[in-house]
């Protein structure tokens, strides 16, 4: 199995997109860490992948707080007995047109989606350093282009990608590739709240006329966790069905 004697971390493993991602790991052989801050979730697909014969722990992490994230990644290596493969996954929305945008909600978003994502490297890639071998993959977004509303979300997003090619450039040598992969509107919770009307709008614009399946950002996480991308870091993936070409 393609991820056989991995082990592998999952920030926001507890839905969407990071329960696809923790599942389709742990189904190519790989020990997953579901880190959540929302305990029940984390420990639901924890147990899911437990069930279908994989090995996984939960663990309750805010990937905002260094130490909670410290705490995680050691706590990983104690139980699962490694650490190879991370996907910082997890991300929040605040929207508001910038007029309305209040401090705490560019702080929080900030905080979450791209120092959050900073910490997790940062504490990965010791480990990852003394092995010389890891793969990182950071979550952007189509919003890096900009997106109306979402002036907080599309800097902590083009953050990432600022981010992810630096760490490409420090990291290359000692063996760990770091890329970024931006999802167009994938169909995961964090879309629950947008009506069926302006969502049908939403597929019409895009070329593959529909959402992306959390499966599907999931495999694209898991081809760039693996040796098929040896030979690839710094890149931005856009997983979007099209959405953005001709932009
Ligand atoms: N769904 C989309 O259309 C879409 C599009 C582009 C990019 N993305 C990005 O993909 C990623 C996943 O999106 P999704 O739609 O699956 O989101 P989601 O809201 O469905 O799930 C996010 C998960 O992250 C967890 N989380 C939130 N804050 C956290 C924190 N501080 N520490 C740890 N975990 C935390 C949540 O509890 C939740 O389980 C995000 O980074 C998002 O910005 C999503």
């Amino acid at each position: 199995m393609r991820f056989e004697n991995k082990v592998a971390i999952v920030t926001g493993g507890g839905r969407g997109i990071g329960e696809a991602t923790a599942k389709r790991f742990a189904a190519d052989g790989a020990a997953v860490s579901v880190w959540d801050v929302n305990a029940e979730a984390a420990e639901a697909v924890a147990g899911a992948i437990r069930e279908s014969g994989g090995k996984a722990i939960a663990c309750i992490v805010d990937v905002s707080q260094k130490d909670q994230v410290d705490a995680g990644v050691a706590r990983t290596i104690e139980e699962l007995g490694g650490l190879h493969l991370v996907v910082n996954n997890a991300g929040i929305t605040r929207d508001k047109s910038a007029k309305k945008l209040s401090e705490d909600a560019w702080d929080l978003v900030l905080a979450v989606n791209l120092k959050g994502t900073f910490l997790v490297c940062q504490a990965a890639m010791n480990v990852m350093l003394e092995q010389g071998y890891g793969r990182i993959v950071n979550t952007a977004s189509v919003a890096v282009d900009g997106n109306f509303g979402q002036a907080n979300y599309a800097a902590s997003k083009a953050g990432v990608v600022g981010l992810t090619r630096t760490l490409a450039l420090e990291l290359a040598k000692p063996g760990i590739t770091v890329n970024a992969v931006a999802p167009g509107a994938t169909d995961t919770p964090m879309f629950d709240a947008v009506p069926d009307e302006i969502k049908a709008a939403i597929c019409k614009s895009i070329p593959l006329r529909r959402m992306a399946e959390p499966a599907e950002v999931a495999a694209v996480h898991a081809f760039l966790c693996s040796d098929d991308a040896s030979y690839i870091t710094g890149q931005l993936l856009y997983v979007d069905g099209g959405a953005t070409l001709g932009c």
